[in-house]
């Protein structure tokens, strides 16, 4: 169980962010995963995998949104996780912050011991896993991972068209600050294609901040 949150924000910062002590932590089951999104955001995310059968997230970090996946996902479904566990284009994640994908793991296994999806991990690029898939149809796709607008781009490029009828593609981070403007312009340049669901792109495809 997590410690209390009163007692761990006593920790001074230079602490709380040390990326070892956080791994050692966290795969200890000592603290939750770093929260990256609000709690409607969260909401969002769990609504999008309500019922589906096949959900791959690109990008885990510590698995936060892993986790909220985790729970709305039913013990039928798979839950592809892919992360490399390093920002090579630096657009990922804030400067000196990163993640141990054993710490990761375990705490996503931790979540999804009783009555979860089975998880299945790719320690890849979620470009050449997406080129590569031969997973099967994918009911949401939550993209996460490099936020450069090259990799975004990419993302979107390799995944969509894995997609099932009535699926959706999801984007996280497409209005902060840095990237918001080249995410705004190809997500809207994106909501121009069909999806494999023959629907309007624009029910398929959601972003937010
Ligand atoms: C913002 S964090 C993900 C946060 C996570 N979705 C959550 O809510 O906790 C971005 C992650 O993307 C990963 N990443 C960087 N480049 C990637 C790539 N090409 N493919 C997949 N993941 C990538 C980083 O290692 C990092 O863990």
């Amino acid at each position: 169980m997590a410690a209390p949150k009163t007692l761990r924000r006593l920790a001074p910062d230079r602490l709380r962010d040390d990326p070892r002590l956080r791994a050692l932590a966290l795969g200890a089951g000592l603290i939750p995963p770093r929260t990256m999104h609000s709690q409607a955001e969260a909401a969002l995310l769990a609504k999008l995998a309500k019922d589906a059968r096949r959900v791959v997230e690109l990008g885990v970090y510590e698995g936060s949104s892993a986790l909220v996946l985790c729970r709305a996902l039913g013990a039928g479904a798979e839950l592809h996780l892919v992360d490399p566990f390093i920002d090579s284009t630096g657009w990922a994640l804030p400067r000196g912050a990163r993640a141990s994908a054993t710490a990761t793991r375990l705490a996503v296994r931790r979540a999804a011991r009783r009555q979860g999806p089975a998880v299945r991990w790719h320690f890849s690029r979620s470009q050449d896993v997406g080129r590569s898939w031969t997973g099967g149809p994918v009911d949401l796709v939550f993209i996460d991972g490099d936020h450069s607008p090259e990799g975004c781009r990419e993302d979107w490029e390799v995944w969509h068209g894995h997609v099932s009828p009535g699926g959706a593609v999801s984007f996280h981070d497409a209005r902060a600050a840095t990237a918001a403007r080249d995410r705004r312009a190809w997500s809207t340049s994106c909501s121009g294609r069909r999806t494999p669901a023959g629907r309007s792109p624009r029910r398929s495809i959601l972003w937010w901040s």
